[in-house]
């Protein structure tokens, strides 16, 4: 039977096409993921919005499309609801987007306003008749606007933070609202250097965390070329933000456009997408495009964000009896790709390596770096280095079909990475690592209700 890249505890849409997470929240009892989707194909196209809930962030029911894109003109129209947000008001759920325009049928229309829906069962959605909320950004020189996420601030009233760029340089705006209707530009919370990184912010999310302020937010390093996660951590104070530290959320290149949400249980747990942009055409060929990350609980040490994947993971993960060892090689053909490693090691240098008959994963370890390479088809397909900064001590690395995340010294660093292998892994080889040193455990999560 062909080998199928289909997650077994990653939330992906079956069939279509899925990026960023919007509106996670818990909800009347329910965690409620909606998301960026195609339904149509597994490329980017007219955005609707995806919906699925879930009793415990790894067995999700799907739900029917929650928004759908304002009427189309043609075929090429590619007008639709962009990110955002929701929140709780008077028992009903409200959802905060973006309106999509298409310039090229829409040419003398502002791109994109901000604009509400809201639901008394949390299912069915009607958008506010008097959309949009926020009709223009604040001048005229803004060429980007877009991605809402909404809070209730502990001075009672609502703010949002919105992804923008002006004049080239990439901002994060802040506005502050009564009624969740009639909204106010407050300020700008930052903005990037237009020498380092492209001229867009998107996707940001501000919250409290211990004593700290955190903004999330999604942008393009000019010199790697790369589109990635980062965070700033430092304080707030009427509405201005004084940041502290700067950090990369993953160090891997193929997540982005991470949400969070607040739990009923206190916790605020974060969402990314899980995608390869020059290398989707394997799950295409499968009819799908697109992963959630594990959810990940964030924590602030010392200015530095931690994140571990939720505590709910522990349901299905399978304390195996070691597998057979030969030669410094486990074999974990019965593993399906669908496992957790775990290396604890005083070791300073080592490395483990996972290969079938035409591709291998080596991860080399040695102090402070980590370096990563993916061999497919017996060809070097993607190579990465990374220099942390502290120690690797230990690792907690997550494969589930395509992906893997990586977690580092308790989820200090994480590294998330798309993997297209042809088959399951068979045999798990390690070097200057005694096998007391790995555990290896099974996954065995049914995804969908
Ligand atoms: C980020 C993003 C958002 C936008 C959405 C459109 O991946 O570009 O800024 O709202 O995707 O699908």
């Amino acid at each position: 039977m062909k080998y199928s890249l289909k997650p077994k505890y990653h939330f992906f849409p079956i069939t279509g096409w899925l990026n960023d997470p919007n509106g996670l929240i818990y909800y009347k009892n329910k965690y409620h993921m909606f998301y960026q989707f195609n339904p149509s194909n597994p490329e980017w196209g007219a955005m609707h919005w995806g919906h699925a809930i879930s009793d415990d962030l790894f067995k999700w029911k799907h739900l029917p499309v929650a928004l759908y894109p304002e009427k189309t003109f043609d075929d090429n129209d590619i007008s639709g609801i962009f990110s955002g947000s929701a929140i709780e008001k008077d028992g009903n759920l409200f959802l905060m987007y973006t309106q999509f325009f298409d310039p090229k049928c829409y040419e003398n229309h502002e791109k994109e306003q901000q604009c509400i829906a809201f639901s008394s069962n949390g299912i069915d959605f009607e958008k506010y008749s008097k959309n949009p909320v926020i009709s223009t950004p604040p001048t005229k020189l803004f060429h980007d606007f877009r991605d809402p996420k909404v809070w209730w601030g502990e001075d009672s009233k609502y703010y949002c933070v919105l992804g923008s760029g002006e004049e080239n340089i990439g901002k994060v705006l802040l506005y502050s609202s009564e009624d969740l209707k009639k909204w106010e530009f407050e300020n700008t919370l930052i903005k990037m250097d237009p020498e380092e990184f492209e001229p867009i912010i998107e996707c940001p999310d501000f919250f409290k965390l211990g004593n700290k302020w955190v903004l999330i937010f999604s942008a393009g390093f000019l010199t790697e070329g790369a589109r990635k996660n980062y965070y700033v951590t430092g304080n707030f104070e009427k509405n201005k933000f004084f940041p502290e530290y700067y950090g990369e959320l993953d160090l891997g290149n193929d997540i982005y456009a991470s949400q969070t949400f607040l739990d009923e249980k206190g916790r605020r747990i974060l969402i990314g997408w899980v995608h390869t942009p020059e290398r989707y055409n394997y799950t295409k060929e499968e009819g799908w495009a697109g992963i959630m990350s594990i959810p990940r609980k964030l924590s602030i040490n010392n200015g530095l964000l931690i994140q571990e994947p939720v505590e709910e993971i522990n349901n299905f993960i399978e304390n195996i009896e070691k597998p057979e060892i030969k030669n410094d090689t486990f074999s974990i053909k019965e593993l399906e790709n669908c496992f957790m490693l775990e290396i604890d090691n005083s070791n300073e240098k080592f490395e483990i390596s996972l290969e079938n008959s035409k591709d291998k994963i080596i991860f080399s370890i040695s102090s402070r770096d980590l370096e990563i390479t993916e061999i497919r088809n017996k060809k070097k397909e993607y190579r990465d280095f990374y220099h942390l900064e502290s120690e690797i001590k230990n690792l907690r690395i997550f494969f589930d079909k395509s992906s893997f995340e990586v977690f580092i010294n308790s989820g200090e660093t994480v590294c998330t990475w798309r993997i297209y292998p042809h088959d399951n892994y068979s045999k798990l080889n390690f070097k200057d690592l005694p096998p007391e040193a790995i555990k290896i455990r099974k996954i065995n999560n049914s995804l969908f209700d």
